[in-house]
């Protein structure tokens, strides 16, 4: 395909309904190598004829529509799996926009994806835990001549990526990099014996918690550092009839509150299949099912206006690579919009991002109710009406 029918291709592709700025943009230099790699090894012969391709990591869909314009789809449609809904999301609103009707599959990390598998692309993930599990989901279910393309940009790459590769395939050969992007050429999988690895599950002796993780999960099965500062205030926080932890990831916030007010109902939230998965687990390995509800979404988009009257956020701080408070901001934003009147919002963040002024605007009256060298706790409570 000709070089700028792609680029004109990318240069129409969005990341709604992620974060959007004029410095994030819904592809990179990566996606271009991949897509050119794949090309150039299917004409020199060095893909299994007939395979088929699965894709895993696509951002907003530069690969999937890029392959399906390329004609390099192979067989049936593309598989594609993408952890965050925001990306399954983008991607279906960027095929709609370029009036590509069907043609890929958006599916969970599994055999379903990769069982038959020929060629897959992966765009790198900035976890080694997360490459860990998709290497072996790769190596375990992909065909055996399968040709794994792994490509990310060079700033963010590390041997370990090459040695995790190691581990499941027999052969690992980083290409030339171009435009600060490399690929890594993995062929001859080596499929585990046993269980899948993941999630992993690990007693957390301080908190007397089970806590899950699936590989893509922030913090794995740790306690993050302002996780463990905003639950040292769980004891001053009203019991909720309807409380949410926004942003679950493991889900230890909506176990940890869940225990202590047991007359709450909780959801337990969050934009990755990987985090969802390892808070319903959690949930599960602590006995809390009954009390918490697991929902994959973004920023909790499904929950009706008015819906909790207890809010939890320990917020991102990065939209992708890239650090960005807009992340941030979009879920408090969301907060305003499903607490109750006189709901409340606890939030814990790094003291120099500054959020009170968003907190205040968004959400109503905030106190600061702790503060150490690094993190504050602010509780926020929802104005009732707009005036
Ligand atoms: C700093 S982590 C906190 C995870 C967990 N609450 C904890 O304390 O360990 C922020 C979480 O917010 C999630 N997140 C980011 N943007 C989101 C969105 N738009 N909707 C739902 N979850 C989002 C991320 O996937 C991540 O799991």
């Amino acid at each position: 395909m000709a070089d700028n029918t792609l680029e004109s291709l990318f240069s129409r592709l969005g990341r709604f309904p992620d974060v959007e700025s004029a410095n994030l943009q819904a592809w990179d230099a990566t996606d271009r190598l991949l897509l050119d790699t794949a090309v150039e090894l299917r004409a020199a012969g060095g893909l299994p004829p007939g395979g088929r391709l699965a894709i895993v990591g696509d951002r907003y869909g530069a690969l999937t529509l890029g392959a399906l314009a390329q004609g390099a789809a192979g067989p049936g449609p593309v598989r594609v799996h993408q952890d965050l809904i925001t990306g399954e999301r983008a991607l279906r609103n960027n095929a709609a926009a370029l009036g590509v009707d069907g043609g890929f599959e958006q599916l969970p990390l599994g055999a379903g994806l990769l069982s038959g598998a020929g060629l897959v692309l992966l765009q790198l993930p900035r976890s080694l835990a997360e490459l860990e599990e998709i290497a072996d989901a790769i190596a375990r279910h992909a065909a055996p001549d399968v040709v794994l393309l792994a490509g990310g940009r060079v700033k963010h790459m590390s041997l370990g990526m090459n040695a995790v590769l190691e581990r499941h395939f027999g052969w690992v050969q980083p290409q030339h990099a171009r435009q600060k992007s490399r690929v890594l050429l993995a062929r001859g999988p080596r499929p585990a014996d046993g269980p899948p690895p993941f999630p992993v599950t690990e007693a957390n002796s301080e908190l007397g918690l089970t806590v899950c993780a699936r590989g893509a999960v922030f913090a794995g099965t740790g306690l993050d550092i302002g996780t463990r500062f905003l639950l040292e205030f769980l004891p001053r926080m009203p019991a909720a009839r309807h409380a949410v932890d926004l942003g679950c990831g493991t889900g230890i916030l909506a176990a940890m509150y869940a225990r202590s007010n047991p007359g709450s109902r909780v959801t337990a939230t969050d934009q990755s299949a990987a985090a969802v998965d390892s808070a319903r687990a959690t949930a599960e390995a602590n006995g809390l099912t009954a009390q918490i509800t697991v929902l994959q979404d973004d920023a909790m988009g499904l929950l009706p206006a008015g819906d909790a009257d207890l809010i939890l956020l320990n917020p991102p701080f990065h939209a992708g690579a890239a650090v960005h408070a807009g992340a941030g901001v979009k879920l408090i934003e969301a907060a305003g919009r499903v607490l109750a009147p006189g709901g409340e919002l606890w939030t814990v963040f790094n003291s120099h991002l500054h959020y009170q002024p968003a907190l205040q605007r968004l959400i109503g009256p905030t106190r600061e109710v702790g503060r150490n060298p690094k993190f504050t706790v602010t509780a926020s409570i929802r104005k009732s009406a707009e005036v």
